[in-house]
C-alpha cells in the first residue's frame, strides 16, 4: 500500500504502512504493502527463530559437557558430537547473524522509501490506494454522490464518493457536511478519468474515497473565499458575479488569504530572493553579520525614528545598520552582508512604503575605484535575476497567472548611466531638470520608461548623483566638486537600492556633517568609529520586499510583506 503521508498530491510518499506508526491504526494493508510486510516479518522471525535455536544449542552443549569441567575422561565419540555440536552452533550463529543483517538492512530500505517523496499523484498509480492529507478545498452532494476537491498548498486533486456497499448515505451526508477548508485525512484509490479535469492541478486522474478523517475543521463561515481571493484580476466580468477580495480584508485574514496560489509562490520567491543573496555574496567572499536594531542615537542623524522606552530611559529601533556595517569593515572584515528589519517611522501611506521591512545591506572595502563595489552590486543582482528566472519559473508563473505582467528583463551586464545622461534622457522627453536636482518619483517612473525603451532592460544603475542630494557622509567625486560617489539603482522604474561610497577620513566626514549643518556631538560615536584607520569602502542597503514587488510587476507592497507594517497596520 501506498501511503501519502502528508497528501501530497504531487508528490506521494511512496511508503510502507508498516513503519508509518503514526497512521498505523487507520491503514488496512492491501498488495504491496502486504507483500512487504510479510518479506519483512519473515526476516525477523527467521533471525528469532535462529536466535532462540542458538540459545537452546549453547544451552544442551553446556549440560552435555557437564558443566565447567573439562571432559578428559569422555570417550572418543562424544569428543565427535562435541565438535559437532561446536559446528552446528557456529553456523547458527552465522545464519543469526546474517538475518539480523539482513532485517536490519530492510528497515533502513523502508525508512529511505519512506523518506522518498517522488512520486506525482497521476496515471501510474491507477487501482493504488493512497492516503492523502490536506484541506477541504471545495465539496458537491448530489444525490448519492459527493465530489470534493482536495488541495495541498497549491496542488489540487478531485475526489469522489459514492453510495455504495462500503459507502454509506451517512457518510456521503458526513462528507458533504465537511467544512470548506478544514483539514482532511483520505484513504482512496486512485482512478484515471476519461476526460481532463480542468479545475484541478491533477487533471487526468481521481481519487475514489474509501475513508475520510476530519483532521482539524474550519470554522464553517470564512472571512473570504480562497476561489475570490486566487481570481486573476484581469478575469472579464461574464456572470456578473467577479467577486473581488478587497486588501484589507485579505491583510486583516492574512492566513486564509496566504492559501492562494499566487501567495504560496510569492513567499517561496521571497525566500529565494534571501537565499541568492546570501549564496551570491558568500560565494564572492563576503561575511554574513547580525547587527543591534536597538540603538542608542539615529545612527546617520537621520530623523523619522521610532522611540521605545529603554529601562529608565529612551532608546531607538535602527533605520539602517549602515553604522554596524561600517564598523564591521573598520574591524577589517573586508566585505560584510546582512539581512534583518530595518525601521521606519514616516507616515507614507503609498503603495511602495513599509515602518517595518526587510534589509539587504552590504558594505565592501575596495583597493582603487569605488566602482569595484558598484560592479559588485551590479553582478550580484544579475545573478540573482538569473537564479530566479532559472530557479523559480512555476512560482513566477503561478503568480502571473493571477497577476499578469510582463517578464523582468536585464542585461547581463547591467546597464549603468551615470546622472547627467539621465538628464539628458529626461530632457529629451521634455522634463528639464538643473544638474544639482535630485529626481523626484514620477521622474524616477518616466526614466525607467526611457531606459526600457532604449536599452530593452528593467534593471539599471545610477551612478554620480550630484553631492547636494546626497547625506553628508557621501564621498564627493575627486574630479568633480559638483558629483559624488553614489548611486541608485532602479527595476521597473522603482528605486530598490541607494548607496555610496562613504567618507572614511574623520576630519572630513566632520566637516561635511558641519557643512549640512549636523550637530557632531549627536553623531560623535558614528565619526569616532573611524579613528583608529578604516580601508576606504562603499555599500548600500537594499529594501527585500521592493525587490520582490518589481520582480513579479506587483503593484503594492503589502502583497510581498506576509504580516506588513505601515502607519495604520499593526497587526495581525
Ligand atoms: C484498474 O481497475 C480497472 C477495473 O477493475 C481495470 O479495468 C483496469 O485495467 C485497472 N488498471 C490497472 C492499471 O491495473
Ligand atoms: C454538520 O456539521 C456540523 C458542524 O460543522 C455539526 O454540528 C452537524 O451535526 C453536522 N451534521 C451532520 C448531518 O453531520
Ligand atoms: C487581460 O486578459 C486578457 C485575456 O486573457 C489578456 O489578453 C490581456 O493581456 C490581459 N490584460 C492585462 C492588463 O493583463
Ligand atoms: C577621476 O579622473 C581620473 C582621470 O580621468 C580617473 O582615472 C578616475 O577614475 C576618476 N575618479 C572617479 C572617482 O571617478
Amino acid at each position: 500500500m501506498i501511503v501519502g503521508r502528508r497528501l501530497h498530491l504531487r508528490h506521494i510518499d511512496a511508503t510502507v504502512a508498516l513503519l508509518d506508526t503514526c497512521y498505523l491504526h487507520y491503514c488496512t494493508v492491501s498488495s504491496i504493502g502486504s507483500y512487504r510486510l510479510i518479506f519483512y516479518g519473515t526476516r525477523v522471525l527467521t533471525a528469532i527463530i535462529l536466535k532462540f535455536l542458538l540459545i537452546y544449542i549453547r544451552v544442551t552443549s553446556f549440560s552435555k559437557m557437564g558443566g565447567e569441567k573439562p571432559a578428559e575422561s569422555t570417550a572418543g565419540g562424544e569428543e565427535l558430537s562435541k565438535k559437532a555440536l561446536k559446528k552446528q552452533q557456529k553456523v547458527a550463529e552465522k545464519a543469526a547473524k546474517k538475518a539480523e543483517r539482513e532485517a536490519q538492512v530492510q528497515v533502513q530500505q523502508d525508512i529511505a522509501d519512506q523518506q522518498d517523496v517522488s512520486i506525482e499523484l497521476h496515471q501510474k498509480l491507477e487501482n493504488k490506494t493512497v492516503w492523502l492529507r490536506g484541506r477541504l478545498h471545495t465539496s458537491r452532494a448530489k444525490g448519492k454522490q459527493c465530489f470534493i476537491v482536495v488541495r495541498q498548498q497549491s496542488y489540487t486533486v478531485q475526489g469522489l464518493a459514492a453510495a455504495n456497499e462500503q459507502i454509506s448515505k451517512q457518510m456521503i451526508k458526513f462528507i458533504s457536511n465537511i467544512t470548506k477548508e478544514s483539514i482532511i485525512d483520505v484513504e482512496a484509490t486512485v482512478k484515471t478519468v476519461p476526460s481532463i479535469i480542468e479545475s484541478c492541478t491533477q487533471k487526468g486522474v481521481e481519487v475514489h474515497i474509501q475513508k475520510i478523517f476530519v483532521v482539524s475543521a474550519a470554522k464553517p463561515q470564512l472571512p473570504l473565499q480562497i476561489e475570490d481571493a486566487a481570481r486573476p484580476v484581469n478575469e472579464s466580468d461574464d456572470t456578473g458575479l467577479n467577486i473581488k477580495v478587497n486588501q484589507d480584508t485579505r491583510l486583516d485574514n492574512r492566513i486564509l488569504d496566504l492559501r492562494t496560489p499566487a501567495n504560496q509562490a510569492i513567499f517561496r520567491v521571497e525566500a529565494g530572493v534571501c537565499k541568492l543573496f546570501r549564496d551570491i555574496l558568500t560565494k564572492k567572499g563576503f561575511v554574513e553579520i547580525h547587527t543591534p536594531k536597538i540603538i542608542s542615537a539615529a545612527s546617520e542623524g537621520g530623523a523619522n525614528v521610532f522611540t521605545v522606552s529603554y529601562f529608565k530611559g529612551n532608546a531607538y529601533l535602527a533605520q539602517s545598520p549602515q553604522l554596524y556595517k561600517q564598523m564591521a569593515i573598520a574591524a577589517d572584515f573586508d566585505k560584510v552582508f546582512t539581512v534583518g528589519a530595518v525601521f521606519r517611522a514616516e507616515d507614507s501611506n503609498t503603495h511602495r512604503h513599509l515602518t517595518e521591512f526587510v534589509g539587504l545591506d552590504l558594505e565592501m572595502a575596495f583597493k582603487y575605484h569605488y566602482h569595484e563595489v558598484v560592479d559588485t552590486i551590479g553582478q550580484m543582482f544579475t545573478e540573482l535575476f538569473k537564479g530566479l528566472r532559472d530557479n523559480y519559473a512555476d512560482e513566477i508563473a503561478a503568480v502571473h497567472q493571477q497577476y499578469a505582467m510582463e517578464p523582468f528583463k536585464f542585461l547581463d551586464p547591467p546597464l549603468r548611466l551615470e546622472f547627467p545622461q539621465a538628464i539628458e534622457l529626461l530632457a529629451e522627453a521634455g522634463v528639464t531638470l538643473g544638474e544639482e536636482d535630485d529626481l523626484s518619483t514620477s521622474d524616477e517612473k518616466l526614466l525607467g520608461k526611457l531606459v526600457k525603451a532604449k536599452y530593452d532592460t528593467d534593471f539599471y544603475i545610477l551612478d554620480k548623483y550630484p553631492l547636494a542630494v546626497r547625506p553628508f557622509y557621501t564621498m564627493p567625486d575627486p574630479n568633480n566638486s559638483k558629483a559624488s560617489n553614489s548611486y541608485d539603482m532602479f527595476m521597473r522604474g522603482e528605486e530598490i537600492i541607494s548607496g555610496a561610497q562613504r567618507i572614511h577620513d574623520p576630519d572630513f566626514l566632520t566637516e561635511r556633517a558641519k557643512h549640512h549643518g549636523i550637530d557632531i556631538e549627536k553623531i560623535k560615536s558614528y565619526i569616532d568609529a573611524f579613528r583608529y584607520g578604516c580601508p576606504p569602502h562603499a555599500g548600500g542597503g537594499i529594501g527585500l520586499e521592493r525587490v520582490v514587488m518589481l520582480y513579479l510587476g506587483l503593484d503594492n507592497i503589502r502583497k510581498v510583506s506576509m504580516f506588513p507594517r505601515d502607519p495604520k497596520r499593526l497587526t495581525p
